[in-house]
């Protein structure tokens, strides 16, 4: 690769759209603009409740599961050609219909946003097939919760945040064989493979307050859930300025 450090992003629906409204992106695109500045960035947006709206009504229409998903990405599309315009001059002015397209339109010192890509699975695949593409230094995904949980954390109160975890054991609680079953795993079994067998650090963060993100990146700190094998750390990121 070029030497530069490659971040990937899987930024939830949800977190980007909590409605359908400029607020919550005009709060992420200084952030993300910034963290652009310091890393070659990739941005995978998700579908939201907008995507689940558009599914159910195509699904009520009596079209087949394939073809929700195909409208499910459509409006992961949408969502993220509206990021791009919140971005402006930072990002790549398209969307990148392909992990090969993000590969692309990178390197020219732009963020790299892009949607859904094929039916049967979510944004977090897609992000976790273009961090491997990109040969990223860490796949970073934003949900609403803090972390990996030892149960949800809703039912249980004795649950208790891992701050670290190996790849097997994310496939596992995935899988639904660990201890952990029917907890929040928040990312999807075609994610959580890529990620073991690509090596990948995979941070599960908070994504509801986008300030997170950078103290995350650029420090030792110990926010949200660390996938990644026994005695590694890419944490804190080394930033490489863009040409
Ligand atoms: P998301 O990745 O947004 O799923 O894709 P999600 O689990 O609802 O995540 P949040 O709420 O945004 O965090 C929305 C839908 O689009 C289809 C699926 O139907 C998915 O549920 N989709 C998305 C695909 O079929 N393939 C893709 O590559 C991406």
């Amino acid at each position: 690769m070029n030497g530069m450090t490659r971040v990937v992003l899987s930024l939830g629906g949800s977190i980007l759209f909590p409605s359908l409204e400029a607020h919550t992106l005009r709060t992420w695109a200084p952030v993300l603009t910034r963290v652009a500045g310091c890393v070659e960035l990739f941005v995978v947006v998700g579908g939201g409740g907008e995507a689940r709206r558009y599914i159910q009504a195509a699904r009520d229409t009596g079209a087949d599961e394939a073809f929700c998903d195909e409208v499910g990405i459509l409006v992961t599309r949408l969502n993220a050609a509206l990021l791009i315009g919140a971005l402006m001059n930072a990002a790549y002015p398209r969307v990148a219909l392909t992990p090969g397209e993000a590969m692309e339109y990178s390197g020219r010192g732009k963020i790299v946003v892009m949607g859904g890509v094929t039916p049967a699975q979510t944004t977090d695949a897609v992000a976790a097939v273009l961090a491997e593409r990109a040969g990223a230094d860490l796949l970073v995904n934003l949900t609403s919760v803090d972390g990996i949980y030892t149960a949800d954390p809703k039912k249980d109160k004795k649950a208790r945040r891992f701050s670290r975890m190996p790849p097997q054991q994310l496939l596992e609680i995935v899988s639904g064989c660990g201890l952990e079953a029917g907890s929040n795993t928040v990312v999807d079994m075609v994610a959580a493979k890529v990620v073991q067998r690509s090596s990948i650090p995979l941070l599960v963060l908070d994504g509801r307050d986008p300030e997170l993100l950078e103290a995350a990146l650029f420090s030792t700190g110990d926010a949200g859930t660390m996938v990644i094998g026994e005695g590694k750390n890419p944490l804190p990121l080394q930033k490489t300025h863009l040409p």
